[in-house]
């Protein structure tokens, strides 16, 4: 029998048996949870057993985890598709000795470009800039954009603005208000060619010169084709630079997360980075059980390929960390969304879950109850901070604890029907009624979540944050024997965008479009001055 199969029969023999259940050992708790640094996960409400546990860490040695783990770091082109290496890890590794890439140790260049990138931050901190606007989009806004609300109170540098859709709309809104003598422009771009983002750069260009701003010093790019930003007419001296092993949804470590530095200072930074870095030792050293990233993967594969739950939830009980499910949405979708092997056969289970959330106590009051009693299951991941950054208002702090236990206390507990009825009785409620009533308000309960704690969200914390969630987009992408660091799935789109711009603007026939297009059109062209 395959582990797939005999983790299938677990699942199977567990299906009916309630996690709460599961606490009549003293030691659930302490055996289904571990700490990476002072970052503690807990995944004991889930219907994960040792057995199972066992299985599914045979899983991941049999998948070569380990080698596969240490080639990636060790710079092997394991993006086979488009023949790189994967090596963000390198942008954070301080003091990690060398990573070689093709005989040659990338290190100096990376450390040469974090220098330069220091100066030229502290430069802009200490000069006439007001704000920061930085132009990318997926990787190289989703990030930054993140990163710079999650580390508000670490703010000390101008504010940062984040402009990616091409709806005009975005950076209209944006520079209304700001003054382009003051404001600096970052266009964030791998490729400096992705059509929004050198849409909305030629547009901030545009407005820089109508208002007195001057473009040639106040842009700055990130971009790994210097050629392109010098076509641009940008300055070489502000163009950060970084290797075609930096994929965009790993991007935020280097260059790409130029505003974010901005924002918080070089040295928080590197707090940043070394967060980073020792979630990296930790993936690295830690025996697989232990291991936070796997014990993510291991999770996020119980609930998805063998329980067959299409979603999760990213709960972070942290405002700051508001725009953590869309960040992951990039990276656990674009990364682990795919439809073949790496031997380009089709999979034969489903691959990356539908990624999902928004921050606590907020959801409570939207989705939540299709949580607790819809007929899906979705299993939850919660964040919390033990303590926030506002000390005189510590006693927000403790309600928002309060909710977030509550939270993952009620989806494993639920409320029988008994108890339902106790309620109902209890309103007044009689007869056909009270049962009516009552199964209005059982919780089936038996809903598993994981809750992830750390002390404060800092850079340091922020850095072991994401680099956990990238190395378990890792691990599950290897369970699954896929790809994680392309996306061609993102190209058709973008190829008939642009076929159908000419259309759209009345240049060419809508009728060889397909009905639906033609039609769609049809009624624009209809609807429009
Ligand atoms: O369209 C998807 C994508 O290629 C992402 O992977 C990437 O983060 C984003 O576009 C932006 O690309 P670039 O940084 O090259 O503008």
């Amino acid at each position: 029998m395959t582990i797939w199969k005999t983790l299938s029969a677990q699942h199977e023999k567990v299906a009916d048996r309630r996690i709460d259940s599961l606490f009549d050992d003293a030691g659930r708790a302490e055996e289904f949870s571990a700490q990476a640094g002072d970052m503690y996960f807990d995944y004991s409400k889930t219907n994960i057993d040792a057995e199972t546990r066992e299985s599914l860490l045979a899983l991941a040695k049999e998948m070569g985890l380990e080698a596969k783990r240490d080639a990636m770091f060790a710079g092997a082109r394991i993006n086979e598709t488009e023949d790189r290496a994967v090596l963000h890890t390198a942008l954070r590794n301080l003091d990690g000795g060398p990573v070689v890439v093709d005989g040659e140790d990338v290190m100096p260049a990376v450390l040469e470009t974090l220098a330069a990138m220091r100066r030229f931050a502290d430069e802009v901190r200490a000069g006439k800039y007001t704000d920061v606007v930085n132009i990318g989009i997926g990787g190289s806004d989703l990030g930054p954009a993140m990163a710079v609300r999650a580390l508000a109170p670490y703010h000390d540098g101008p504010r940062c603005h984040f402009v990616s859709n091409v709806d005009g709309a975005d950076i209209a809104d944006t520079l209304h208000g700001l003054d382009a003598k003051t404001t600096l422009i970052i266009v964030a771009s791998k490729t400096f060619t992705t059509i929004e983002t050198m849409t909305n750069a030629r547009t901030a260009r545009a407005w820089m010169l109508d208002h007195g701003g001057d473009p040639k010093s106040q842009f700055a790019a990130l971009s790994t084709a210097e050629d392109k930003t010098a076509a641009f007419g940008i300055d070489p001296a502000r163009v950060f630079g970084f290797e075609d092993w930096v994929g965009g949804r790993y991007s935020v470590w280097g260059p790409i997360g130029l505003s974010l530095m901005i924002a918080i200072g070089p040295k928080a930074f590197d707090a940043f980075l070394r967060g980073a870095q020792a979630m990296d030792v930790h993936f690295c050293a830690a025996d697989l059980n232990e291991n936070l990233p796997v014990l993510l993967a291991l999770v996020g594969i119980w609930h998805n390929q063998i329980g067959g739950n299409a979603t999760r939830a990213v709960l972070p009980y942290d405002e700051r960390l508001g725009l953590l499910p869309n960040y992951l949405q990039q990276l656990e979708m674009e990364s682990n969304g795919k439809g073949v092997l790496r031997d380009g056969t089709d999979t034969p289970r489903d691959t990356g879950p539908v990624v999902w959330g928004a921050a606590g106590t907020n959801g409570q009051h939207a989705f939540y109850q299709l949580i607790h009693q819809g007929t899906r299951v979705i299993p939850c991941e919660f964040l919390l901070a033990a303590q926030g950054h506002e000390s005189d208002l510590a006693h927000h702090h403790q309600l928002l604890v309060a909710n977030c236990l509550a939270q993952s206390k009620a989806l494993m507990q639920g409320r029988s029907l008994e108890v339902a009825r106790k309620i109902a009785a209890d309103k007044g409620f009689e007869g056909d009624d009270l049962e009516r009533q009552a199964r209005h308000r059982v919780f089936p309960g038996n809903r598993p979540s994981t809750t992830l704690l750390y002390p404060q969200l800092d850079p340091f914390t922020l850095g072991q944050i994401i680099a956990l969630y990238e190395h378990r987009v890792f691990v599950e992408g290897v369970i699954l024997d896929i790809i994680s660091f392309d996306q061609w799935g993102v190209e058709l789109g973008k190829e008939l965008a642009t076929s159908l711009q000419p259309v759209v603007e009345g240049a060419k026939d809508p009728s060889q479009e397909d009905g639906s297009t033609a039609a769609l059109v049809d009624f624009i062209h209809r609807h429009r001055d």
